[in-house]
Formats: C-alpha cells, structure tokens, sequence
C-alpha cells in the first residue's frame, strides 16, 4: 500500500486556520538548513543539490567551484586547515517546480550561537546521518536546537554503499535518541558492496544505483507494488525475500507518514541514500517539496507577520564583513518573511527609523553571487552595507514591527585583548566593534580602566578573532586571561540600574550596543545581586537589536 503523497496537506492546514492559500511564488518556496555530524556528507549533499538544481553543470566542477567558493568566504588558512566553515552563507535553486533555498550551518560545534541564529532563519532542516555511525553527537545539539523552534525535519541517511547498520537499528536510534516519530520513506535493497538502490515507499518505485556513473540520476522504475514480478528482473531473488519481509515488518511496526506530524516537527521521514554516488538524493529533494513547509509566519512584535502580506518585510539573521578584503563590505543576510521585494525598493530601518534604498541586493545563486531582482518571502537576500545592518535587525515598508528570536546568548569565555602596537589602540577598536556586530564575538568595554574584553562561546573563536584582525586589519594583537569569566547583561528601572552601576564599578562594562553588562568571576556574585538588588535583573541573553 502507497502512502499517498501530495501538498495538499500544507493547503488544508492553512485552511484550518482561516488562512488563504499562499500566492504561487510563495508556496514554492523551500528554505532549509542542513544539520549533520562532520563527515557525514553535508558538503557532498549540498553539492549534488546544486548539481541537480541545475545551478552547476557537472559534479567535477562542483569541488572546484566549492573550492573557489571557500576561498572566498572561508578567507582563513586556519579555516581550510582545519576544515571548518565559520562563515554561513545561502544559495538558491530551482528543482521541479519548488525554489529551494539552502542556508549553509557552520560545521563546528564552537559556533552554536551562530548557526542558532542561522537557524531562526530557515523553515525546516534537512538531518544527514552517516548509515555506519547513526546519530552522532553534533546532530544530537542541532537537532535539539531545531526543536526548540518546533522546525520540521526530514532525514538521510547517507553512505549506504557502505557497510551500514540495520535499517530497523538506525531508525530505532533516531526515535529512541531523538524522541521523534520516524517514517521509512524508502527502503535500502541490501548494503555495502551489496547496495543496489532503494524502494520508494511513497511512489512505489524501484530505484536503481548506478555504480559505474556517480553523477548518473538513478534509474527508476514504477512497479505495482512489492508483489510486481518485474522486481525479480533487478534484484537476486536472496535480496527481494529479505526486502519484501523488512517492507512487511516496517509497515507493521512503524508509524505511517503523516504530513501533518511532519510539519509539527513530530515525525521525520527517513530517506537512504548515497550522496556521493548521486543516490536518493532527487527523492529527498522531492521530499523537501511535497513535505516541506512553506515560508512560515514570523513572530514579531507588536504582531506576528504572515508571508503573504503583500507588504515586504524581512530581517538580519547573519552578518558577514570583509567578504571580499579588497572592498571592505559587510553583507547582511536578510531572511524575507514577507511581501514581493524588487530592487531599488526603499525599506525603513526599524531601529533607527531611517529608510534605506536597496540598490545592489546579492542572491547567491551556487557559487556565484548575482544581483537579486526580486525576492519573494522565504528568500534570502544579501544586502551590502557599510555597518547600518545589524543581527536582528528589521527591515519593513514603513511598520515599526520588530522581529523576535533572534537571542544573543552569553559569552562563557572571557579574555582580554590588547594591540600588539599601542599606538593602534583605536583601530583595534574599530576591528572589535565590527566583529562585535557580526556576532563573531561580544565586545565589552569596562567602565573601570581601560582596553577590551572579548567574550565567545567556544574557545576557537578567540583564534579565529586573532587571525581575522591580523588579516583584515594587519593588527597583530594579544589575549590575555581576564579576572572575569562571566557576563550578564543587567535590567531594571533606569534609577535602579543606576544604583546598581554606582555601587558594583568593578564589575560594569558596556557592550557594543552601549548595554549595561556585569562581569564577574563567581556565581556567587550573581547569587548575591539576585538578593540584594530585587529592582535589577541579570540576564544571560538578551534579543539583539
Ligand atoms: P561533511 O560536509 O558532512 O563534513 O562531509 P563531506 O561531504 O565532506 O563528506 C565526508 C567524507 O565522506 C568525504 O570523504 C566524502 O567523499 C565521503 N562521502 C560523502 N558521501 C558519501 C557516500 O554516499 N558514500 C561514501 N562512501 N562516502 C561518502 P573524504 O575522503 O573525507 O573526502 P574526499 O577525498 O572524498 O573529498
């Protein structure tokens, strides 16, 4: 028995909330991340996504673009060493009828608030776990992150051309681990050196592996079902027997696809594949389409703003400086949650109220950037600025709406950082305060004494900040350990904060926005202002601005 596909589902959803099926270039829209353990193959399905969005021609060329691609945006040699992307970025393309657009997570567990805020960006994400290895640790944080927003989620499992685990073994690990509903959406035909392709479970489809061609789009054949005699022209009769018993137990034993379940975030879909031999990669694509969501109501305040709200709204989710070091731009990568943009337009700048013509937006179209034309809801779009665009900021036709959700989170490692050179004590400064609005790191500036301390969450950051002023700024500079290992950003009443800085100097500093930050080195500290300054709240985030 087929489960029966279909996008209906997201239309009938709508409908029970009163809400009017979305216009056409909306609906199609699909804009997700992908979360994954390093070496799972994130890098090899991105590329074979592009590859079949037709954003690039053969698979050959896909590294050495990639490769091109990562010069430009992974600037540092520490970066490439160590294989990691620091820089997030987006790319778009079309498949079928659907516009897919992927915004690139960091790889590394160091950077969680980063790809946090990457991921108040997308509508759902896209789990890619190795078949030998299951769920590994880095998916687990992402996955919960994705949680947290209630995303949906749809899972490969990659590798099957290699020994892999029990199909019933890895999907029992993902709902046991996970605490998800998980649904086969296809099933692997034997594994390994045995691996000979999959059946489509929702379309009742024979898909057949191409070991010769790994750029080859798999064959496929529709069959009536499991029973059809023609299963037995391609597959060893040892091999449909196992097949058609593991098919009978999964429909037994697992829940049934329920697309609804999915966009709750409830249930994901399973589909195996093989992504550097091509394999499973179209379905899932199809996957993303017909169960992925479409673009999704923002929150905001004072109210929530729906994508088909023909005024255009859309919001700082990612700030990167100095893509290119010769032009010194920054480029703010702007979600769009609603409206039809066109270039040229004049958008208001909520947070200072000033309108802003946006003259040369970027689409990152595969490798390449272009000049967006337009954009629809669901898009992301690239604005180069000169530093007027921050995280979480909001852009909008005139409403004072402000995007929520988009947390900066405490720093948990404090260093101080000095100029190796003295004298250039206020271009450090300026370096500081860029990074400071990428969201590279907190800047804070003691009200005591002079210089910076700087404040990341994971310990490679301080690296990264060391080269990136080095390298953007020729400033070679210093850090040290700070007296301080904890920062909270302070609220109240404006008489009570006042108390409060008057009587605790030491400890106050300002962040890049001019925040009042108390910095500490003991929890009791916190403890103890908790006591005595019932008017003053400590927090450890606060919503960017
Ligand atoms: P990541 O971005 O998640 O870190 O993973 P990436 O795509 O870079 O893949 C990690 C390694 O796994 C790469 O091998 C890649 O070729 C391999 N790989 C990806 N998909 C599959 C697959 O379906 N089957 C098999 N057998 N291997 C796969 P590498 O040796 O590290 O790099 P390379 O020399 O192949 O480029």
């Amino acid at each position: 028995m087929a489960i029966a596909p279909g996008p209906h589902h997201v239309y009938i959803a709508r409908m029970l909330d009163n809400r009017p099926p979305l216009p056409p270039e909306i609906a199609r829209r699909r804009t997700f991340a992908i979360i994954s353990h390093p070496d799972a193959g994130k890098t090899t399905l991105t590329e074979k996504f592009l590859l079949y969005g037709g954003a690039i021609q053969m698979a050959g060329q896909v590294r050495a673009k990639g490769e091109a691609r990562r010069t430009r945006s992974d600037f540092m040699q520490m970066e490439k060493d160590r294989g990691i992307s620091v820089s997030a970025s987006a790319m778009s393309f079309d498949f079928g009828k659907f516009r897919f657009n992927l915004v690139d997570t960091p790889g590394h567990s160091d950077f969680s608030e980063d790809t946090y805020r990457t991921l108040t960006a997308v509508d759902a994400a896209v789990m890619v776990i190795d078949g030998a290895k299951g769920v590994e640790s880095q998916t687990r944080k992402l996955f919960e992150v994705c949680r947290l927003r209630d995303l949906p989620i749809l899972t490969f499992c990659n590798k099957m051309d290699r020994e892999a685990r029990d199909t019933f073994d890895i999907i029992d690990e993902i709902q046991e681990n996970l605490a998800i509903d998980v649904t086969p959406a296809s099933w692997p035909i034997g594994m390994g050196r045995d691996f000979l392709g999959c059946y489509d479970l929702l379309n009742d489809r024979l898909e057949l592996m191409d070991r010769a061609d790994r750029n080859k789009v798999a064959e496929t054949i529709t069959l009536e079902g499991l029973d059809d005699p023609r299963m037995a022209d391609h597959i060893p009769p040892a091999l449909l027997e196992q097949l058609r018993e593991e098919v009978e137990m999964a429909r037994e034993l697992l829940p049934k696809l329920d697309p609804q379940s999915v966009l709750e975030g409830h249930m994901t879909p399973i589909w195996f594949g093989s992504a550097i031999n091509s394999f499973g990669v179209k379905e899932l694509m199809d996957g993303i389409g017909t169960y992925g969501p479409e673009p999704q109501i923002q929150k905001a305040s004072p109210r929530s703003i729906a994508p088909e709200e023909t005024k255009v709204t859309g919001f700082v989710f990612k700030v990167q400086a100095n893509m290119d070091p010769k032009h010194r731009d920054r480029v703010a990568f702007v979600r769009m949650a609603s409206g039809h943009f066109t270039r040229g337009m004049k958008l208001t700048h909520v947070r200072t109220k000033k309108p802003m013509a946006i003259t040369n937006p970027v689409l990152f179209l595969a490798s390449d950037r272009e000049l967006a034309e337009e954009a629809w809801a669901g898009d992301i779009i690239g604005i180069p600025n000169h530093g007027q665009l921050r995280i979480g900021d909001t852009l909008t036709e005139g409403e004072m709406l402000k995007v929520a959700g988009i947390p900066s989170f405490a720093p948990e490692l404090l260093q101080t950082v000095r100029a190796g050179d003295p004298m250039k004590a206020k271009h450090l400064e300026k370096a500081l305060m860029q990074f400071a609005e990428e969201g590279a790191a907190k800047v804070f500036k003691p009200m005591i004494g002079s210089g910076f301390i700087v404040g990341v969450v994971g310990a490679l950051q301080f690296e990264v900040l060391g080269s990136r002023i080095e390298l953007e700024y020729g400033l070679p500079v210093r850090f040290d350990v700070s007296q301080f290992t904890s920062a909270r950003w302070v609220h109240g009443a404006k008489d009570a904060v006042e108390k409060f800085i008057n009587a605790n100097k030491q400890h106050i500093s300002y962040d890049h926005d001019g925040d009042v930050v108390y910095l500490t080195r003991l929890q009791w500290d916190i403890d103890r202002i908790e006591r005595d300054y019932p008017d003053v709240t400590l927090s450890s985030t606060k919503e960017m601005m």
